[in-house]
């Protein structure tokens, strides 16, 4: 039999529950040596190291030390980094996930070498070319050799930009598979007893993307709105270190000081999900934790004024809004008034089953 190896492109944290399935499926496949590629895009104990403990993965086969830098920099070093592994020893396929800027360098430095390369969580679009993900996702997209996605919303962006059909294939949502891979030892986590507080009796905050946290006006007002809110729900917000750096840059420490304001180091992604799932509400600009509100049933408040995930509004329990409109949203959360939603096909933690099948017929293609 022949045994095809693969890299799996881990960069950074919302990409490691992405891969871990995967990886351990294609470990348990005969015809398929897998290996995993961290390209240092987040480096932190608690924003890399403490997933790979948590999601049960090796330490990487290779890493590629690239580290933060301008969006230019980063992508440059990572391009250049990897394509010298790739010269060395070409694996046989490439899988990259998501859409942070190693997906894209990587994309480009395989496709260039005639390395095949999937993509996972494929064909998400925001319609806002401002925001750098959406950059990373048109890039990889268009380079690609097989496209996995996981709603109906995502291969018709793909259709819809001239995509062949035959590159498309919807396997599901992956991120669905590590939380019920780990949901026994989620559940035990509880992380709220620590904290004081009691299941339904608070809500979770997380808050990272450059629109949101890189300008004083915009993240005060966020800051402001989240202080008022806490008075009538206490909020646990892990602070990404982006974050982190500009609240002490321009000088809102004052407006997290507020008493139903918890701010808390990041967290590991089991001790994260445990949070998750004991919490109210969720107010987020994650693009991760739309998704798993909507598999939990959750009621989810996204500070953005557009999201790559509309399922989770068609289908779940997201909502959109301005910061100005988070006191009414939290208001309808705490009087029961939001919808349970359900959740999307496919989304059954099963997405890796499908992505290991796709990838072998590919695989054994003459
Ligand atoms: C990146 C992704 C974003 C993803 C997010 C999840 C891109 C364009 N963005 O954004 O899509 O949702 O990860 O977290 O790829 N830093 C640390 N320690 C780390 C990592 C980063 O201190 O381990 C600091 C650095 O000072 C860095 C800043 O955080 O300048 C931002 O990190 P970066 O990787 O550039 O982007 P993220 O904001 O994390």
């Amino acid at each position: 039999m022949k045994v095809s190896t693969v890299h799996l492109v881990a960069a950074a944290r919302p990409n490691f529950m992405k891969i871990a399935p995967l990886y351990h499926e294609l470990k348990r496949r005969p015809w398929c040596r897998p290996l995993i590629i961290h390209t240092g895009q987040h480096y932190d104990y608690n924003m890399s190291q403490a997933f790979f403990q948590d999601l049960g993965l090796p330490e990487p086969h290779l890493h590629l030390g690239v580290g933060s830098g301008s969006h230019g920099a980063q992508t440059a070093r990572c391009l250049a980094a990897y394509e010298e592994v790739l010269l060395k020893e070409p694996p046989h396929w490439v899988v990259v996930a998501g859409d942070v800027n190693s997906t894209m360098a990587c994309t480009l430095a395989a496709v260039k070498l005639s390395v095949p390369v999937a993509h996972l969580e494929a064909g998400l679009r925001s319609f806002d070319r401002g925001m750098p993900e959406e950059i990373n996702r048109l890039v990889s997209d268009v380079l690609c050799d097989l496209l996995w996605t996981h709603s109906p919303e995502a291969g018709q962006n793909l259709i819809r930009e001239g995509v062949d059909p035959a590159k498309i294939e919807m396997v599901g949502n992956i991120m669905i598979d590590s939380l019920e891979m780990l949901r026994p030892a989620i559940e035990r986590q509880a992380p709220w007893e620590q904290m004081g507080l009691t299941p339904g009796g608070y809500g979770v905050v997380t808050l990272h993307r450059p629109a949101n946290v890189d300008q004083p006006g915009a993240l005060g007002e966020i800051m402001a709105a989240l202080a008022a809110a806490s008075a009538s729900l206490p909020l646990v917000f892990p602070v990404h270190p982006r974050t982190r750096a500009r609240l002490e840059e321009f000088g809102l420490g004052r407006l997290a000081q507020a008493p139903g304001l918890k701010l808390v180091e990041p967290l590991g992604y089991m001790e994260f999900m445990g949070l998750v799932l004991g919490a109210k509400v969720a107010i987020t600009d994650s693009g991760g934790i739309q998704e798993e509100t909507t598999y939990l049933h959750i009621p989810c408040l996204t500070l953005r004024p557009n999201t790559e995930r509309p399922v989770t509004l068609r289908l779940g329990t997201n909502r959109l809004i301005k910061p100005h409109d988070l006191a009414a949203s939290l208001e309808e959360v705490l009087a029961g008034r939001w919808p349970r939603g359900t959740v999307p096909g496919l989304w059954d933690g099963r997405t890796a089953g499908r992505a290991a099948d796709s990838l072998k017929r590919r695989c054994q293609q003459p």
